[in-house]
């Protein structure tokens, strides 16, 4: 049994995080791309388009979940429950067929992204733990609300299409939150270091923000409804 003393102690990291960055969150989420899935009225070839790219990030991100799987500190946020890869890559030969792999490209918005991750995310636990917080929790959050948005749309046969958005190993997607949640107040990182890593998902959602925005310049024009 642990004593009182070898209880990790709890900080307040996690709402400092949450607080420090919800003016991201807003604009990232207010973004017409985003506004459009929301709306239900994404087609279909968008959403691909999009998969396309989160599969370039993952790629990378998962590779440093890998590396930091050992690591004392980062090591307790991965978790195979909120592996994304091959969900994007079931959506992905879903929607875009066999030959998938040949038809994406990232962006210049998404290389800028994965550059970023590949800098910050294999040797310093903190910058893994800044992007892997900010991607994890974005699509296991807004993960339902976008599925259900996105069957408005496209209403797939058999459920299909939406395994990136669907976490069967995932019973309450607030439980998982909540556990992140305290990983991140008990990981005993000192006030510098979680300045540092608040400034670091700033950037990543700065560099989401990037990519959705990419994205959304590449929508078809609206055409206004008429009035009456
Ligand atoms: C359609 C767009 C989006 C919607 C509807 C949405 C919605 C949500 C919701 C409902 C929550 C839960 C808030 C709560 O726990 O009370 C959340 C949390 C979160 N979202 Fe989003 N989101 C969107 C886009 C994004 C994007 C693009 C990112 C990152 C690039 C993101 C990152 C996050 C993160 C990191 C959290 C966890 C915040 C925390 O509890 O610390 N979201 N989102």
């Amino acid at each position: 049994m642990s004593s009182p003393a070898q209880q990790p102690v709890r900080s307040d990291f996690a709402a400092r995080l949450r607080s420090g960055t919800r003016a991201d969150h807003d604009h990232v989420q207010s973004l017409p791309f985003l506004r459009t899935l929301l709306a239900g009225e994404l087609e279909a070839d968008a959403y691909a388009v999009m998969l396309g790219q989160h599969y370039f990030a993952y790629s990378v991100l998962e590779q440093a979940a890998d590396a930091m799987r050992s690591d004392v500190v980062a090591g307790p946020f991965v978790s195979e429950r909120l592996r994304r890869l091959p969900h994007l890559e079931t959506d992905l030969h879903y929607y875009l067929g066999p030959d998938w792999r040949e038809v994406i490209a990232p962006s210049a918005a998404t290389e800028r992204y994965c550059a970023r991750l590949r800098e910050v995310c294999f040797d310093w636990p903190g910058g893994f733990v800044a992007h892997h917080y900010t991607r994890c929790l974005a699509d296991l959050s807004g993960g339902k609300l976008i599925r259900s948005a996105m069957r408005r749309s496209l209403d797939p046969p058999d459920g299909k299409g939406f395994a990136f958005l669907t976490f069967d190993d995932v019973p309450s997607s607030a439980g998982v939150r909540n556990a992140y949640r305290l990983l991140l107040d008990t990981a005993g990182w000192d006030e510098r270091e979680q300045r540092r890593i608040i400034a670091e998902v700033r950037l990543a959602y700065h560099l989401n923000t990037e990519v959705f925005a990419d994205l959304g310049s590449r929508l078809p024009p609206r055409i206004p409804r008429p009035r009456g």
